[in-house]
Order: structure tokens, then sequence, then C-alpha cells
């Protein structure tokens, strides 16, 4: 029931802060630390790389996941687009883990390579929010993302809640290893900064809204850019604008757009830089700054702590791994007012389903 929502995905974006904060109290004790089973974090500790598969969206949420598990576990990560590992396997290590993340558990093309890791002989476990669905009833293990249905085509809390589960899960796996990076990090402080900063995100609905109509309304095309984590988070903030406000986005690793890309801007053109590590943001504002010079009109998403005047939108400081748990919020509500103020069916985007179950 959408309630007082004209649409679920506004509502499903409304509620991300709750859905922090139950899977604080879901995956971790009293004392903070992850309730993982031991089952589960022993099998990964044996893995010399893990490996995450996942679609769209979810896919994405795997890019994050990467940089949670090299940092607390030092364990090497890869992340596939699963239609593409089902056809082009890529060359596994001597002892593997897999992670499928879905929301959904039934995508296809995720299930094709857990039908192939399955034959393998590998063990993997399905983070996904649906208990029983496909990929959670063949996969070893389950971590449920327990963030509530979602309808809206357009994924939101399940992108978030999949981060957050990622990231306690690489603090068990990294405390269980020792690692004092993960002993270091506060999992439960953190969740709780980010369910804070997420409600505040959210309160400044307006201000995002004016933003969309500002700036993206009328565009063909757009650009989010960063570095690292937040050039992953980009390729999702492009993904929502493109799939339900049909603006022609791309996310873009800024260092890489003089490389070529940087011929499309054009006088207007909407760039996008997110912008919350230390070490790259002088670098994302100097390629911002070449977009501009070119006629770009161009905008920022910034922690608070890297902020300067005349910043379009500031995040709340985290720990700068859990960043894109604040930073991908905005550009939710951009595509979402966009889609909105263009008076399209936002939650039912033109040639899309909520769940894919064709290869
Ligand atoms: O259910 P899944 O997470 O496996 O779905 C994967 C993608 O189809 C999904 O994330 C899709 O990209 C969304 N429409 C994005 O908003």
């Amino acid at each position: 029931d959408k309630g007082t929502y004209p649409f679920y995905m506004l509502k499903e974006i409304d509620e991300q802060p709750n859905v922090m904060r139950r899977l604080a109290q879901i995956y971790l004790s009293e004392t903070g630390e992850p309730v993982i089973s031991d089952k589960l974090l022993n099998s990964m500790k044996q893995a010399d790389r893990i490996y995450i598969v996942g679609a769209g969206t979810s896919y994405h949420a795997g890019l994050v996941g990467k940089r949670l598990f090299e940092n607390l576990t030092q364990t090497p990560t890869e992340v596939h687009i699963s239609s593409e590992f089902a056809y082009e396997q890529p060359i596994l290590s001597k002892k593997p883990f897999f992670i499928f993340l879905s929301q959904s558990g039934e995508t296809a093309d995720s299930r094709e390579v857990l039908v192939n890791v399955n034959a393998g002989g590998y063990e993997s476990l399905t983070i996904t929010n649906v208990q029983n669905s496909t990929l959670s009833r063949e996969a070893t293990y389950t971590l449920l993302l327990h963030a509530g249905p979602e309808i809206a085509v357009a994924s939101t809390k399940a992108y978030t809640a999949q981060i957050a589960i990622e990231a306690i899960l690489a603090k068990a796996l990294g405390e269980a290893d020792n690692q004092i990076v993960a002993q270091r990090f506060d999992v439960r402080h953190q969740l709780g900064l980010v369910a804070t900063g997420m409600q505040a995100l959210v309160d400044e609905k307006s201000k995002i809204e004016k933003l969309a109509k500002a700036s993206f309304l009328k565009t063909p095309n757009a650009f989010y850019i960063g570095r690292g984590i937040d050039w992953s988070v980009s390729l999702e903030a492009a993904l929502k604008l493109k799939e339900i406000s049909y603006v022609q986005a791309e996310g873009f690793a800024s260092g890489e757009l003089k490389h070529g890309t940087i011929a499309l801007i054009e006088k207007g053109t909407p760039v996008i830089g997110i912008i919350t590590q230390e070490k790259t943001a002088g670098l994302t504002r100097s390629n911002l700054q070449e977009t501009m010079a070119r006629g770009a009109q161009i905008l920022t998403i910034v922690s608070e702590s890297l902020a300067k005047p005349g910043d379009t939108l500031i995040l709340p400081d985290v720990d700068p791994l859990m960043s894109p748990l604040l930073s991908v919020v905005p550009t939710q509500l951009i595509a979402y007012y966009t889609s909105l103020n263009k008076g399209l069916d936002v939650d039912k985007p033109r040639n899309l389903a909520k769940s894919v179950t064709v290869e």
C-alpha cells in the first residue's frame, strides 16, 4: 500500500533510514558485533577470492561491495555482470567463494551463473530480499535484505540494504581474520550515522525537486562522474535517471572523460560530480572544471568535510567506505522528480519489468 505517497518509489526512498536501523538490529549484537553464522564465515574464510555476481542495480551494489571486502578483509574481490559471467566465465582462483546479489532472487541471468557454480561444486551466498526465492534456495547460504517489499521497478532501498549487509559481512570476515582495519570499523556506529544522514537527505526533498526541475527536466543527456567508490555510485545514479526519466545518462570515471567522452559536452549539459573521497576530491573537481570550460553546467554532491563554497548538495560525513549509502540518495530523488515532472509513470517505466526472468 502506497499510503499517501503518489508512487511506491518515493515511499521506498523514504524507508531507507528505517531499513538501515532494522539491519543493524537484525545483524548486529547488543555490543555491535556482526551476527553471522560460523558456517558461512568459515566458508568465506577459506576463500582466496570473492566473486560477486549481479545484474543492474545489484551489480552496482557489488561494485561497492568490492571496496568493502578488499578494504576490510584483504580478500581480492571481483564483481561481474551475471549475463556476461554466464557465458564468458573468468579464470577462477583455487578457492573461490561466490556472492549473488539479487533483490528478487529470480533474475535468470544470475541463476544461470549459480547453476554453473553449483555444478562446479563451489559454495555460494545469496543476498536477497525474497525468502525462498530461486537464488536463495539454490545457493549454500542466504542473507535476507529485510527491506520490505520493493514494488517500484527502479530499485532503491534494495541497493542500500545490499551495501549495508556487505559492510556487516566484510566487518565480520575481516574480524574473523584479525584484520585491524575491520576491528576498528565500527559498523553499528556507521549505520547509525547513515540512518540519520539519510533522514536529513530525504527531508531535503523540496531542494532536490527544484534542482531536478532546473537542471534535468529539459536536458536530453547528463553525466554523473566520480573516482573509485564515487564512480561506482555514478553508474547507479545514471541508471536511475535513464530507466525512469528517459534521460540519456552516463556514469563515468572522472579521469577518463578527457580521453574521448568530453567531446559530448555541450552548452548546458549537466555534469554531476560525486565527491566523497579525500584523496581524489581535488582531481574530480579539476575534471568538473574541464567540462565547465566546454559549457557544461556543473553540480556537486559532496561530503561535508570536503565541501567548498558553491557546492550543490552536502552529505553528512560518514566513513568514506559507507559514503555510497548517502551519496546515492539525492540521485534517486533527482531521477524520481525528473520522471514525476515529466508526467511519466515513475513506478512502471516503459519496456521494463520488476523481475527479469529471461536471459
Ligand atoms: O532482482 P535483481 O536484483 O536480481 O534485479 C536485477 C536488475 O534487474 C535490477 O536491479 C534492475 O536493474 C532495476 N530495475 C534497477 O533499478
